[in-house]
């Protein structure tokens, strides 16, 4: 079956990706890679259709969470270099070695097994050591970092690739003085590496928000997620580059999530909508019947909030999301047929729903709006 012949699919659109590409590609100076986070399905976006569009783009790398990421890439005949950003478990390290793929570690336990792994296949294997500067997630604490020095500098089946950290409060807010100081305390990390004669080929620390707001986080690599899909990464982000004078980045939008009605009906005033007679109608309507619903990665928290366009016009979701289902009022919609589109997320006509309205909505970031589109759903590239 064509990803338009189910009943929701998503489109991907290829200029839209590039074109967000090719924006961080300016921003970089020369020499600095691009690395396209594609984790958590391309946040929702489709790991193959984006990766192979990274490829063809011709980026550095790409970053995603886990060992099965990696080998979907590769099953789909995507080679690019690879970082493992999230937890590699120890017994899935020997499958690393194999698949030529870049592990982030941060536990003695993961650089002892990784090097054991890559004497025993006769390989050299590169990896990556993350530095906790201050958001207390993944990475090696200050004082932990002598062992870890210890430990590369005894591991002769190891490569140290890269370095890096990541920022904790670089997009919820216009005051960067706390990244200021995770970025102080990362270069002394690094002084202290360097010292040990431990000198990684590429340091990185930048997210999208970083990249577009602080050159002085790129280094050598810059990680970028959000952004590539072309959303910014909060308000604060945006408003950051407008008060720095910048010229704010254009980024286009990849994804739109289509639908199509699934039921017409005529429903009389004073009738109940869905789940919970949560909706109650005040006058005759006109509903429309959309076959998508929060076990599809719409958000049951849309309820009552959201709209859908059909015809290029916008449809009030009424009542609860239910599991497969959501309904929505096309009274003044004459057009609205079964089998009509329906944008959940996009463009339609020359109105648009963004992924950051919807997560308002459900009181969230445009992440999660993304990145929980059910995988299910097939990917078109358009
Ligand atoms: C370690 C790491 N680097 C980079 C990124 C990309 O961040 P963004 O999507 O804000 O560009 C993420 C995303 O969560 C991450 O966890």
């Amino acid at each position: 079956m064509t990803p338009t012949a189910h009943i929701q699919h998503i489109e991907i659109s290829r200029d839209a990706y590039l074109h967000n590409l090719d924006t961080f590609r300016r921003l970089l100076a020369p020499g600095c890679r691009l690395m396209a986070v594609v984790k958590a399905n391309a946040y929702g976006h489709g790991l193959l259709p984006i990766g192979r569009l990274a490829a063809e783009a011709g980026v550095d790398y790409l970053g995603v969470n886990c060992v099965e990421e990696v080998a979907a890439l590769r099953a789909g005949g995507i080679g690019t270099p690879t970082v493992i950003l999230g937890y590699v478990p120890l017994h899935q390290l020997g499958d690393v070695v194999e698949l030529n793929a870049e592990p982030v570690l941060y536990n003695l336990e993961s650089v002892d097994r990784l090097q054991a792994e890559s004497a025993r296949r006769g390989r050299r294997s590169p990896f990556h050591l993350k530095l906790e500067t201050g958001v207390h997630r993944q990475g090696v604490m200050a004082d932990a970092l002598p062992a870890f020095i210890e430990a590369v500098r005894r591991s002769d089946h190891l490569v140290l690739q890269g370095v890096g950290m990541h920022f904790a409060n670089i997009e919820d807010t216009t005051d960067h003085s706390f990244a200021q100081l995770q970025l102080a305390a990362y270069r002394r990390m690094v002084a202290a590496l360097e010292a040990a004669g431990l000198s990684p080929r590429l340091q990185h620390t930048a997210c999208s928000a970083a990249t577009i707001l602080f050159a002085s986080t790129h280094f050598d690599l810059v990680r970028v997620g959000i952004s590539s899909y072309g959303l910014w990464p909060s308000k604060e982000t945006y408003l950051s580059a407008i008060l720095q004078n910048q010229q704010p980045p254009v980024l286009r939008p990849v994804l739109t999530w289509k639908t199509r009605v699934a039921q017409i009906k005529d429903v009389p005033a004073n009738a109940y909508v869905g789940y919970g007679c949560s909706y109650r109608t005040t006058q005759p309507i006109r509903l429309a019947v959309l076959p998508v619903g929060y076990a599809d990665g719409y958000d049951r928290g849309l309820s009552n909030q959201a709209h859908v366009l059909i015809g290029g016009r916008w449809a009030p979701v009424l009542g609860r999301v239910c599991m497969n289902m959501t309904m929505v009022d096309v009274t003044h919609i004459p057009d609205a047929a079964v089998e009509s589109e329906a944008v959940l997320l996009g463009n339609q006509g020359d109105n648009r729903i963004t992924a950051d309205e919807l997560a308002a909505l459900c009181h969230t970031i445009n992440y999660e709006i993304v990145s929980r589109i059910g995988a299910h759903i097939p990917r078109l590239v358009v």
